[in-house]
């Protein structure tokens, strides 16, 4: 199986099979397990990973960066003011040179379209740190966590607020791995039409049942999981004022806690904006994983690192 990794790129959950995803979270799984024991095997030896960030970040970065560390590589930062992709180079010029010095790029940045522009033209294996389409990084580490906590992924989940590229990126692994999982959005933020297309005709390949609910109330009803993140993001941090009304109803907080299991579990990828999609109450209280799911960040990036260098 690991044959199969070497040399891809991670661009979306979508590129990957249901088995492929698996085994990428028992790696995951597996190198947890020995880093707990103090274990770090130095599968990065002599490796270089470039971390080309565009957009401000702590999890993406800190955990590329230690995970290579730990598995013996080294890691570089460029930010936004040293290369200046699109604008002071070419993002193919950027790809062409990079892909002649290290041994794989982590790249943050706005449009997906960089991203597989980036790929395209890389001869060394391009990370997606978050795109405005997808963070499939993120929704990996997830899945870890869910695995980690409830011991399967035959849960249901539900995704709360606003439909964007983290949503994406459930839609795809529910979709890609049969899960059940009901989006609850604004009718004005509803995730991409045609993300959804793909999922509902993937979705009858893999058994997922993936739905679509406008009432959070009803969305949380029996459910295993219930999942958040920022009502404004990627370029549409200036829409907030005007999105606020849409999504006060979507809060995650103890009034909308009262109508799903007592058992629930609730996650957020982090940055959490207390008082706005999520309450202190909740984020801090008996429910949160979040912190967990931050630190299982760490642990799925060494799974993809170890496998695709
Ligand atoms: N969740 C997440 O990607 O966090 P950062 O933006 O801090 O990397």
């Amino acid at each position: 199986m690991t044959r199969l990794f070497r040399g891809r790129h991670f661009l979306d959950l979508a590129d990957f099979s249901k088995e492929e995803l698996l085994f990428l979270l028992d790696v995951a799984a597996d190198l947890k397990k020995r880093w707990l024991l103090g274990e770090c095997p130095k599968i990065l030896e002599g490796k270089i990973v470039a971390l080309l960030f565009e957009k401000p970040s702590l999890r993406t970065r800190v955990s590329f960066e230690v995970a290579t560390r730990q598995l013996g590589g080294e890691s570089f930062y460029l930010g936004p003011q040293e290369v200046g992709l699109g604008k002071r180079e070419a993002v193919k010029d950027v790809a062409l040179v990079l892909g002649r010095m290290v041994d794989a790029i982590v790249l943050r940045t706005f449009a997906h379209e960089t991203v597989l522009e980036m790929a395209k033209y890389s001869s060394v294996p391009v990370i997606n740190g978050l795109s405005d389409l997808h963070h499939p990084c993120q929704v990996l580490g997830d899945l870890f966590t869910i695995l980690e906590k409830k011991g399967t992924l035959n849960v249901k989940i539900a995704f709360i607020g606003d439909g964007n590229n983290v949503c994406h990126s459930w839609i795809v692994a529910a979709a890609r791995l049969g899960l059940f999982l009901v989006v609850s959005t604004p009718e004005r933020y509803k995730p991409s039409q045609c993300i959804w297309d793909w999922a509902q005709e993937e979705a009858k390949k893999s058994g997922a049942e993936i739905l679509y609910e406008p009432d959070p109330r009803k969305a949380v009803q029996s459910v295993d999981v219930i999942y958040t993140d920022v009502w404004a993001s990627m370029g549409k941090e200036g829409e907030l004022e005007e999105r606020i009304p849409f999504f006060l109803p979507y809060q995650v907080n103890e009034d909308l806690l009262a109508f799903a299991s007592s058992e629930v579990m609730v996650m957020h990828c982090m940055p959490a904006h207390r008082g706005q999609e999520i309450t202190d109450g909740v984020i801090d209280g008996p429910h949160s994983v979040v912190i967990d799911e931050a630190e299982n960040r760490l642990h799925a990036q060494k799974a993809i690192l170890s496998l695709l260098l």
